[in-house]
């Protein structure tokens, strides 16, 4: 990250949203910054995430990270919370579906664990380095970007079958999480967008960006005293996992 912290925004709420360059993102990162908090637009690719930051304005600036790394995880945290002092929202909205129309008795081993790494244990290894500050301020939201195809009350398909696997397994690290934060201010959500027009999701899908970026952004701004935790939800209502 370059230059200095902007004082208009000095005692905002810090928000990190990962996959901050595109698609869901891009739009959160947006969103997040027209309601008032400072965001950092975490990305692999730099130059992406700085052309989000232009667009957005000195509310957003730019912050490398690769959530299969770990080293990438801890090096992007300590430099956020040098510059920013907290991390109060993190949004784990990285994600990839490397599936293609394969079935569940056509598992490829590399496709498992790529998606595995970054769609459930790329969310907890953030989890991991940013919630410990959360409970230390007594306050954070942290939203889980899943996908209604990781519901088990709509499995009704075996395509797209670790992509699946990864998000039922990631609404499970929210449960888990939002039991162990209970009573700490820390408020652990399943948000999912729905079939969203971005780069994975395609151009037929029928949601644009805004819309898909509604639940994210909403469990993400719960405010304070608010007691919504450990939920999975849908255009802002739960969504049977
Ligand atoms: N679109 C939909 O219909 C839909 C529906 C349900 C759920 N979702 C979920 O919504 C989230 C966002 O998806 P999207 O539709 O915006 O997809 P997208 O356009 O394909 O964007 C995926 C984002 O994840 C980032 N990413 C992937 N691997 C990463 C890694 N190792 N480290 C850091 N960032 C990484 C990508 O960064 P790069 O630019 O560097 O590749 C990109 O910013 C995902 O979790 C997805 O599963 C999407």
């Amino acid at each position: 990250m370059n230059g200095q912290q902007n004082p208009a925004l000095e005692g905002r709420r810090t928000a990190l949203v990962t996959g901050g360059a595109r698609g869901l993102g891009a739009e959160i990162c947006r969103q997040l910054a027209g309601q008032g908090l400072q965001v950092l637009v975490a990305a692999r690719r730099r130059e992406a995430a700085e052309e989000v930051c232009r667009a957005i304005g000195p509310a957003a600036v730019p912050l490398a990270l690769d959530v299969t790394s770990a080293e990438s995880v801890t090096e992007a945290v300590r430099e956020a919370l040098e510059r920013f002092g907290t991390i109060d929202v993190l949004v784990n909205n990285a994600g990839v579906s490397l599936d293609g129309s394969r079935t569940a008795l056509d598992l490829d081993d590399g496709i498992l664990r790529a998606t595995l790494d970054t769609n459930l244990v790329g969310a907890w290894r953030m989890a991991e380095a940013v919630v410990p500050g959360m409970v230390r301020a007594g306050y954070g939201r942290l939203v889980n970007v899943t996908s209604g195809y990781g519901s088990l009350a709509l499995m009704d398909s075996g395509r797209h079958p670790t992509y699946r696997v990864s998000k039922t397994a990631l609404n499970a690290l929210t449960r888990m999480l939002a039991a162990d934060l209970a009573g700490t201010g820390v408020l652990v959500n399943s948000a999912d967008p729905g079939w969203t027009r971005t780069g994975m999701g395609g151009p037929a899908a029928p949601r644009g960006p805004e819309l898909g970026a509604d639940t994210p952004v909403w469990l993400a701004t719960l405010p304070e005293g608010d007691t919504t935790t450990g939920g999975v939800f849908a255009e802002r209502k739960p969504l049977p996992w």
